[in-house]
Order: C-alpha cells, then sequence, then structure tokens
C-alpha cells in the first residue's frame, strides 16, 4: 500500500508518520508537508534514512502541485492531517485557515476521487461540536451532536468535514473522518497550552492562562491519537465519523499546575489574562463507538503521559530552542504584550 500523509512535519502527523513508517516496513509513505511556521524537518529527520518513505515539500491547496504527484505517486490511502492549526491564530487572520483548511481538503478530495484511492481519511477536531457548559458534566460529544463551531479555525475545520462527506454521498468517495479531542506529547509546536507553559516556566517568566482558568479540555496523549487513526484506516467503516478521547477533562488551571509542580516553579508564575474571544468552555468526548466498534482504548493515562511530555521536553532542548530562537518571538509579542503588560 502506499500512503500520502500530509502535514508529516507538524506535531500529530510528525508522531503519526514515525509510528506507521516502523510498524509497517512493507508499505510506503510519502510525506508532503508546506513547513509552515508549524511544519518543522528536525520533528523528522531520522526518517530519511528510512526505505519506505519520502518526504515532499509542498501545498495541500495547489491543484496542479497535487495532481502531478497523485498521478506520479498513484496512492492507496491519503491521511490529511495538513491544516493551519491554532485557534489564537485564526482569531488574527481567519483567511488561511480557509484557504488551507477548506480548500487545501477538497484539492486533496479532487485528486482521491480522480486517481480513485481506496481510503481517504480526514483528520478533524472535536472543535466542531462547539462546546459544552462547565456545570453539566454528564454531557459529552457524541458523533451525533450538532455541528455548531466558534472560531474561524473550528468553522474551517467543519467545512471541511461536511466537503469530505458530500464527496462520499455524491461520488462514493471512500471516506472515513476522525474527530479527536486536545493532544499533547513531543514535538507539540510551543503556541500550544503545554508545551508554551512548559518553556515560558523554565526560564521564569510568566504563565497567560486566559479568563479564570476553568476552562476544560479533554487531554489524549498522541500515540493513543496516532493508533486510533490507524485502527480507523485498517478496520473503520467507509462514510463513518469515529470520535477519539480518553476521558481526560483537566481544567487548563489544573494542567497548568501540574506543570508548574513538575518543574518545581512557584504558582506566582501565574498571571490571569484578558480571554481568548469565543473561548469554548468545555470539550468532552464520548468516544464508546470507536471503543466498541474497533476495540480501540487508550493506553496512556494523562498522569503518566505529562511526565512523559515534560521529560521529553527537557531532554530535547535543542528542537524547541531553535524554534523559540526565531519568527515566534514575533508571534509571542503580538499575542502577550498587551496581556501580560
Ligand atoms: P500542526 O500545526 O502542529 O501541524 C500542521 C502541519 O501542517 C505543519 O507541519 C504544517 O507545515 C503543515 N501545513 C500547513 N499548511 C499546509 C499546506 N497548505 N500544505 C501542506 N502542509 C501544510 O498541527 P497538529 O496539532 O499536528 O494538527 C494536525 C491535524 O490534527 C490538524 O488537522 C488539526 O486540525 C487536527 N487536530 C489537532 C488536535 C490537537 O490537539 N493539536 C486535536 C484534534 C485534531
Ligand atoms: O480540541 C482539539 C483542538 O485542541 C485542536 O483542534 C486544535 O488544533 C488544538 O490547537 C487544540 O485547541 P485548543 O484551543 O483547545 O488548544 P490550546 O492549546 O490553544 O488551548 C488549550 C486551552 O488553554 C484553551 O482553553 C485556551 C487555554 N490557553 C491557551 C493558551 C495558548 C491559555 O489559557 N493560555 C494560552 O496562552
Amino acid at each position: 500500500m502506499k500512503f500520502l500523509v500530509t502535514g508529516g512535519a507538524g506535531f500529530i502527523g510528525g508522531n503519526f508518520i514515525h509510528y506507521m513508517v516502523e510498524n509497517y516496513p512493507k508499505d510506503q509513505f510519502v510525506n508532503l508537508d508546506l513547513l509552515t511556521y508549524a511544519g518543522n524537518l528536525e520533528t523528522i529527520q531520522s526518517l530519511e534514512e528510512k526505505k519506505n518513505y519520502r518526504f515532499v515539500r509542498g501545498d495541500i491547496a495547489d491543484r496542479q502541485f497535487i495532481m502531478n504527484l497523485f498521478e506520479e505517486e498513484q496512492f492507496d490511502v491519503v491521511v490529511n492531517f495538513a491544516a493551519e492549526s491554532h485557534v489564537d491564530r485564526s482569531v488574527i487572520d481567519p483567511s488561511i485557515f480557509i484557504k488551507t483548511n477548506v480548500l487545501g481538503t477538497q484539492v486533496l478530495l479532487d485528486a482521491a476521487k480522480q486517481y480513485q484511492v481506496k481510503r481517504y481519511h480526514q483528520v478533524s477536531t472535536d472543535e466542531v461540536y462547539g462546546d459544552l457548559p462547565l456545570d453539566r458534566t454528564d454531557l459529552f460529544f457524541t458523533e451525533e451532536t450538532p455541528i455548531h463551531t466558534s472560531s474561524p479555525y473550528s468553522a474551517s475545520k467543519a467545512g471541511a468535514d461536511l466537503l469530505v462527506l458530500s464527496y462520499y454521498r455524491t461520488f462514493q468517495l471512500p471516506v472515513t473522518i476522525s474527530r479527536c479531542s486536545n493532544n499533547y506529547g513531543p514535538y507539540q509546536f510551543p503556541e500550544k497550552l503545554i508545551p508554551l507553559m512548559m518553556i515560558r516556566a523554565l526560564s521564569d517568566e510568566k504563565l497567560p492562562v486566559y479568563g479564570n482558568g476553568l476552562n476544560v479540555r479533554d487531554w489524549l496523549y498522541v500515540m493513543d491519537h496516532c493508533k486510533a487513526i490507524d485502527l480507523i484506516l485498517r478496520k473503520g467503516r467507509v462514510g463513518e465519523i469515529y470520535n477519539i478521547g480518553g476521558h481526560n477533562e483537566r481544567t487548563n488551571l489544573e494542567v497548568v499546575k501540574t506543570i508548574l509542580k513538575t518543574l518545581e516553579k512557584p504558582e506566582s508564575l501565574i498571571q490571569y489574562v484578558t480571554d481568548r474571544p469565543g473561548h469554548d468552555l468545555r470539550y468532552a468526548i464520548d468516544p464508546k463507538k470507536i471503543e466498541r466498534e474497533l476495540d480501540w482504548k487508550p493506553e496512556v493515562s494523562f498522569e503518566t503521559g505529562i511526565q512523559q511530555t515534560i521529560q521529553w521536553y527537557l531532554s530535547h532542548r535543542s528542537w524547541w530552542e531553535h524554534i523559540i530562537s526565531g519568527e515566534y518571538q514575533t508571534y509571542v509579542k503580538q499575542m502577550y504584550k498587551e496581556r501580560l503588560s
């Protein structure tokens, strides 16, 4: 089987491609990534010597380029991770989110249809369901929960999901969609909560907690997400959506305090700052469908996973030090200067 994995120089795509290249030596993997600010060749450097792996730099929204690549490679399976993925950036500039997440997905779908791939898998997010109230802990997102987006990011991901489903219904393209909760683990870009707080705490910088810090996210260790996608590709039913989550709900404050405690840093580093506009209150996945149909279960608890993740960042300083020494500083100033002054 020949796989096209898009966005494989990013956080989840990078972990996924390491997992797949290692575990399926007889399959071929092409990693297509534009190397935006979020893509990092250091994440996938060790794969370069593998015989069943090739990296290609390119844009999923570039129709001619994508059609040529499909013609050349004749893929069996497409797994689309490539996206603009950060909610705060979508508040500042939604346009690139529409281009990459919606138009890019459409280009991939057209190519998958024209070249008759056996499976097109769309990596989506629980954010398409909007949020749940904080005081209704009995409520969870199921695959039937209506789409009800809050940010330009989640709206663009929902738009992409609807396109994917339309190509199934109208053209019988064999698609699947997964909607996962918040991931954490190695290689996550330090704009996201966990690596951002960890790296700032290490240099005793203030930790900008939005609002009152009581918003809830449902955390999943990244490799549990990767294994779930692998199962969906091999055993999932075409035309279906699968939610992925491990019932690891934590308030942002709990997460930040865990990081501080592990790093032996004081809670006085926490600074409550202006809230994210449209900030979703609570995410919580009901994973019964994937557990029942595909026998998937998360293997890593939050307690174990967060410690492993902190240790990974401590022992891979050069990976994130390269990132924070560049353009990243401009982003941090733009996002946090007023909030922290
Ligand atoms: P990321 O931002 O770390 O990585 C995205 C990757 O896509 C980068 O390598 C980037 O260079 C690449 N990319 C961006 N635009 C591209 C384009 N036009 N053409 C080709 N490549 C392009 O993102 P992530 O956190 O790894 O998320 C991956 C996917 O998983 C996204 O689709 C996201 O919506 C989804 N998701 C993320 C989470 C999470 O917690 N991070 C949870 C659920 C779903
Ligand atoms: O639920 C899945 C989604 O999880 C994915 O689709 C997104 O791609 C991914 O970025 C993530 O979205 P969130 O907005 O939940 O993640 P983020 O790490 O940006 O924020 C997590 C929580 O922490 C959120 O409630 C906002 C809060 N936060 C975040 C940052 C960056 C802060 O309080 N301060 C911060 O500086």
